[in-house]
């Protein structure tokens, strides 16, 4: 430090900028949360849990130190909540997050908050249980960077308050089997219900305003929200808003040509092997191919997997590539459809002719949806959006959003 300090001002700017962001500690938002939530699915949530990996209070306790701890990665600076932060609803803010040595990936950080509930895991739902998931992140070049899962035990194994929890825990000394499964049980804790809308659901009248209520009917209406955002399309979904499923609903699919990409992954991808899908999805062009990294099924370029709305107001920037800003930039992406360029756009995208005033009911809805953790934060994000919807609104077209649904190019094979 002191040699860069002689070396003048425009060195030291540059050291403060290399330099990673402290990492953010658990604080109240970050511990393990009741079950017992309004809105909370009882069952469904026993159900999440694996037989093979029972939740305890030891056990969650040191995955909760685990996801906190820096030196889980390669320089030691980056800890899961590096880009799950719990004061930000365990995301990080950005378009697309940073990792070790301020590598830039090429998607939006989700929140881990619900995610026990999840299918799969992943925008491309390239694995299925949070155990199989944490591993990823710490071996990949981008984020935690170290060189094999081994690596990363071994530098946990050499802390003797890690030997001892372990050995507490799991009676067996510091192991890749372990750590994951530590992590995952706190993962599992991380339960996010408790909003304005749940307590409207529950009964209570005025829990929400009369637009979070419109806002509601034109979700499961003409606005057509509930076509993905719900487990079912003949019954309203109040509790996950999402059908587990992917679509290609033509996000980041006109900076690419999907096609020749597609022919890319093809030959440099091997069938399978998640560890190469994951830096090609988080460090590669290639990452705009979505669910087709996995499936290599021609119907998903560019599909990626419906994400719960939970928490989205406090959740942004939005969609798999942080590429809007704000709830209004979303609605005004769904009101004009979008298809003339997109010949694998899913076929329940297309204009909703939705007024200014809908689009305000919905966010509205939306907002609801924050969690009584998060409600301070909740009102202060909606004033912000709200106050930049009204000077910018890059993806309005309400001439699209009123016109006919345009005739869509048939696909290309890959
Ligand atoms: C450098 C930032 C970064 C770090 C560090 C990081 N993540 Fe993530 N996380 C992401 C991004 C970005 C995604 C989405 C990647 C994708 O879908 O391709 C993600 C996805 C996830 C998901 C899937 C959620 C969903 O809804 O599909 C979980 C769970 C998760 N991370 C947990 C963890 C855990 C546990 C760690 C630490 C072992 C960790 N992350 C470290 C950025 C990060
Ligand atoms: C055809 C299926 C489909 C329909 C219809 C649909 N969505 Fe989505 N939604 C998705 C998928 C898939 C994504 C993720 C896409 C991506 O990132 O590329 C998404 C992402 C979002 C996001 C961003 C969430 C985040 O965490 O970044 C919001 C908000 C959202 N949708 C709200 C809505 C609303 C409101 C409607 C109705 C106006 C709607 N969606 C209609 C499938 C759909």
């Amino acid at each position: 430090m002191r040699v860069v300090l002689s070396l003048g001002t425009g060195t030291l700017l540059l050291v403060a900028m290399l330099k990673p962001p402290a990492i953010p500690q658990a604080g109240p938002l970050g511990q393990p949360k009741s079950p017992k939530q309004v809105g909370a699915p009882a069952d469904a949530t026993r159900a999440a849990i694996p037989f093979d990996n029972p939740q305890t209070p030891e056990k969650i306790a040191l995955g909760q130190k685990l996801f906190f701890d820096g030196r889980l990665s390669a320089d030691g600076t980056v800890a899961c909540s590096t880009c799950h932060n719990p004061a930000r609803a365990f995301t990080d803010g950005r378009p697309t997050s940073v990792g070790i040595n301020g590598r830039i990936g090429q998607r939006n950080a989700p929140t881990i908050l619900n995610a026990l509930y999840n299918k799969t895991q992943f925008w491309d739902g390239r694995v299925k249980t949070l155990e199989e998931q944490a591993a990823l992140p710490i071996v990949n070049p981008v984020e935690m960077g170290q060189p094999s899962l081994d690596a990363a035990v071994a530098r946990i194994a050499a802390i003797p308050e890690y030997q001892d929890a372990f050995r507490k825990v799991f009676g067996a000394p510091p192991n890749a089997r372990d750590l994951l499964r530590a992590i995952a049980s706190y993962e599992g804790t991380q339960l996010s219900f408790d909003a304005p809308f749940d307590h409207f659901i529950a009964g209570d009248q005025n829990a929400i305003d009369d637009a979070a209520k419109r806002g509601w009917e034109l979700f499961n209406t003409r606005a057509r929200c509930n076509k993905c955002h719900a487990l079912s399309e003949q019954k309203r979904d109040a509790t996950y808003f999402t059908d587990n499923d992917f679509h290609n609903i033509g996000i980041g699919i006109i900076r690419h040509n999907v096609v020749a990409l597609a022919r890319q992954a093809e030959q440099a991808i091997k069938s399978g092997d998640t560890s190469q899908i994951d830096r090609a999805a988080l460090q590669t062009d290639m990452s705009a191919l979505g669910r087709f990294l996995i499936t290599r099924s021609a119907r998903d370029i560019a599909a990626f997997k419906t994400p719960g709305l939970r928490n989205v107001l406090v959740t942004g920037p939005y969609f798999h590539d942080g590429s809007q800003e704000t709830l209004w930039d979303v609605m005004d992406h769904y009101n004009k459809g979008d298809g003339l360029q997109n010949p694998y756009l899913d076929e329940d995208i297309q204009p909703l002719a939705l007024t200014e005033g809908d689009i305000d009911d919905v966010v509205a809805f939306l907002a609801s949806l924050t969690s009584a953790d998060y409600k301070a934060q909740g009102i202060k994000e909606l004033a912000r959006q709200r106050e930049l919807s009204r000077t910018n609104r890059p993806q309005r077209d309400t001439a699209r959003a009123f016109g006919p649904k345009p005739q869509q190019p048939k696909p290309q094979r890959p």
